[in-house]
C-alpha cells in the first residue's frame, strides 16, 4: 500500500528514521544528491529569474532538498511558502526557517490549506510539487489537485510536478538492456521504505499523457520533461511541466 499523509505524519516524528526515510527514501537515493536535484527543479521552473518572486512548495517534505530551496530564496530575495505536516515542518531546521523573513509555513493537508487561497494578491509564480503527486493520486482526484495548484498561479507562472514514478516509463527502462543490467546490479531497498505497490495504485502512462491533455484543454501549456543523468530516478521517472497563459 502507498504511503499516505497520515504515514508521512508518523515517519516524520519516528526518531529511529533518517531525514530521508522520513520522506520515504533510503538514504542512498538521496543523501549527497539533493543539490543536483535543485539545480534541475531550479532550471526546469526558472527559479533565477527576477521575475520570479513568489514561490510555492507543496509536500516540501524534511531533507536537504527543502533546506536547498530555503538557502536559494534567502540569497535571491525569493519569497518562499512551505506546505506539509505540522510534524514534517518542525523538522526543518529552525535557522534556515527564521532566516529568512519571506518564509511562510503553512502546516496541513493540501489542497484543504484555506489562508493559501484566502488572499488573491498573494499568487505564486512557481510551484514545486516533487516527489509528492503519487500520494494525492490515492487520496483524492489528482486532477483537483492539480486544479487547485493553478488556481495559485500568477500569469506566466509554472507548476512543475516532478519525479512522477510512472509505472509505464518503469516498465520500458526494464526491459531495455540498460535495465536489464541495472535490475543485476540493483540496490536492494532499506527495510524502512519498502513498501508493495498494487497496480491500481501506480501513476501510468495513461494518467500522464491525461494530465497533459487535459490542462491543455483548459489552456494552459503543458510539457512532459525527462530527468537528466545522475538523478537517482532518472532511468525511470519523469517530470510534468504547466505554465499558466
Ligand atoms: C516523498 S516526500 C517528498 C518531499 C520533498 N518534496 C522531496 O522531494 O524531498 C512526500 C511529501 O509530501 C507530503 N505530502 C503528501 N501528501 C500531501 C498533501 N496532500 N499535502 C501536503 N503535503 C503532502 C508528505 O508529508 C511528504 O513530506
Amino acid at each position: 500500500m502507498e504511503l499516505t499523509y497520515n504515514d508521512f505524519k508518523k515517519r516524520a516524528l519516528d526518531g529511529e528514521l533518517s531525514k530521508w526515510e522520513k520522506i520515504g527514501f533510503p538514504d542512498s537515493y538521496r543523501k549527497g544528491i539533493e543539490k543536483l536535484i535543485f539545480k534541475d527543479i531550479a532550471f526546469k521552473l526558472g527559479l533565477e529569474s527576477n521575475s520570479v518572486k513568489r514561490i510555492l512548495d507543496i509536500g516540501c517534505g524534511c531533507s536537504d532538498l527543502v533546506n536547498n530551496i530555503l538557502t536559494f530564496c534567502e540569497k535571491f530575495d525569493k519569497t518562499l511558502t512551505l506546505v506539509d505536516s505540522k510534524e514534517m515542518l518542525n523538522i526543518i531546521p529552525p535557522n534556515l526557517k527564521s532566516n529568512n523573513k519571506g518564509v511562510e509555513l503553512v502546516p496541513g493537508k493540501f489542497p484543504n490549506t484555506k489562508i493559501l487561497y484566502e488572499n488573491t494578491n498573494k499568487l505564486y509564480d512557481a510551484i514545486i510539487v516533487y516527489s509528492v503527486i503519487q500520494y494525492p493520486f490515492i487520496e483524492m482526484s489528482i486532477y483537483h489537485f492539480i486544479n487547485k495548484c493553478l488556481e495559485l498561479l500568477n500569469d506566466n507562472g509554472k507548476v512543475l510536478i516532478g519525479d512522477i514514478p510512472n509505472v509505464s516509463t518503469r516498465n520500458r527502462f526494464i526491459k531495455s538492456k540498460d535495465g536489464i543490467s541495472f535490475q543485476r546490479n540493483n540496490i536492494t531497498f532499506a527495510k524502512n521504505v519498502e513498501i508493495q505497490h498494487s497496480d491500481e495504485e501506480r501513476i501510468d502512462d495513461a494518467v500522464v499523457l491525461s494530465i497533459l491533455q487535459r490542462f491543455r484543454n483548459f489552456g494552459f501549456e503543458t510539457y512532459l520533461l525527462p530527468q537528466p543523468e545522475g538523478l537517482p530516478f532518472a532511468n525511470r521517472r519523469e517530470d510534468i511541466l504547466i505554465i499558466k497563459r
